[in-house]
């Protein structure tokens, strides 16, 4: 379904839901990486591109302080009253409660609302499903009341949410990237400064999105243990280098100079991360060139250095990236976003690959092994939320 198609279907829901009309809507686009994994919590760059998969937020404001949402995807919907806000709520529903209440905490005083939201970015896939709700509700919630939040705020506000109702400590990449990523654009965010530069991206190249069919499991538990991980690795090389505030600051003779006092585990952990962060920057310049061999071997390294050094890989995603060098017209390939299932991003020449029979191919190979049926698309790039109309 287009954005278009999927804005008109969030106003039918919400005059069935809540009669009348919305007074704004608001859709927030789903994200893939290029490169630059694992590195947005160590204060580090990555480099996202929004796709055309969207969660749409229609919603009007109300003279009282109660906030309704409704979510057709869940087909469930609830209330809280902004003044007490309470917990019982459904399991999706900590993550639209997170942005309301952490936008009051910030200082901005909200109305009622009723909000309604339905998408098409794939649940649990490692599209970031979760920041593209929050960054809808947001982003409509903003408008409503007028508000123009800078993009950094906005996303720490989402990210608090994220922390103090849902219980994920994620980075700020996912929600940057629904909030302002361009269409034809690689957005590269330093997560430090919060501040994000857009690279054209070449021509003649595609993207691809690969679902291994693996829904992403022990995301949370692991996900939070890699930080640990590397928050360990930056106070034993603090105390040699006090100059590392955070993983981004580290180089790689740093990290070996550290590794028996880190430990193997936490030393591959931090090894991956000061490698990624020269990837990403590499990455950039050979989008610039145009340089497609390079592209493909940074992105090979990259996703090596997530199932080796992270391990945050499975052996059938393993083989799915090895496979997919293997096909004609396939530039590169790796694991994208947090790991442990969840998809892959690909890129391909456009004029060499046939991506229907490249699909057919990947269903025969991988479909019967995998618990749900895996899904291979070629990725439209697009604008970011805050260029929603
Ligand atoms: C998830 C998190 C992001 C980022 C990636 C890994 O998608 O939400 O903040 O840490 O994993 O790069």
């Amino acid at each position: 379904m287009s954005r278009e198609e999927l804005m008109e279907r969030t106003e039918e829901i919400f005059s069935r839901v809540y009669g009348g009309q919305s007074e704004k809507a608001v859709a927030a686009p789903g994200r893939s990486n290029i490169i630059g994994e694992h590195t947005d919590y160590n204060d580090g760059h990555v480099l996202p591109i929004a796709i055309d998969r969207f969660t749409v937020a229609a919603a009007r404001s109300r003279s009282d302080r109660t906030v309704k949402f409704y979510s057709e995807n869940f087909g469930d919907g609830f209330s809280i009253d902004l003044d007490e806000i309470h917990k019982d709520y459904p399991p999706w529903g900590a993550y639209v409660v997170g942005v309301v209440a952490e936008m009051e905490k910030a200082g901005y005083r909200l109305h009622g609302k009723e909000i309604a939201i339905y998408g098409n970015v794939p649940l649990g896939s490692g599209l970031s499903s979760s920041a593209a709700v929050e960054v809808c509700v947001a982003t409509v919630v903003e408008r409503l009341e007028g508000y123009s939040i800078p993009d950094a705020e906005l996303v720490n506000i989402c990210r608090r949410g994220d922390h103090n109702f849902v219980g994920v400590k994620s980075g700020p990449m996912d929600q940057f990237a629904s909030r302002a990523c361009r269409a034809g654009h690689a957005g590269l965010l330093d997560c430090r400064s919060l501040v994000m530069e857009h690279y054209r991206l070449p021509d003649g190249l595609i993207f691809l999105s690969i679902y291994s069919g693996i829904p992403r499991s022990l995301a949370t538990s692991e996900y939070n243990e890699r930080q640990e991980s590397c928050q360990k690795a930056v106070v034993i090389l603090s105390q040699k280098y006090p100059e590392v505030r955070a993983l981004r600051d580290a180089t790689v003779e740093m990290v070996k100079a550290m590794c028996d006092e880190m430990g193997d585990r936490v030393c591959r952990r931090a090894m991956h991360v000061v490698t990624e962060e020269r990837r990403v920057q590499e990455m950039v310049a050979a989008i610039q060139a145009g340089d497609e061999a390079r592209i493909g071997h940074i992105l090979l390294e990259g996703h090596r250095s997530l199932s080796e050094n992270y391990e945050v890989s499975l052996p059938i995603l393993d083989e799915m990236v090895d496979w997919l060098y293997s096909r004609p017209g396939i530039v590169g390939a790796r694991l994208t976003g947090a790991g442990f299932g969840g998809s892959l991003i690909g890129v391909a020449k456009e004029q060499e690959v046939d991506v229907e029979a490249l699909k057919n191919a990947f269903l025969e190979r991988f479909g019967a092994r995998t618990p749900e049926d895996p899904q291979l698309w070629k990725l439209v790039t697009v604008d970011g939320a805050k260029y929603s109309e």
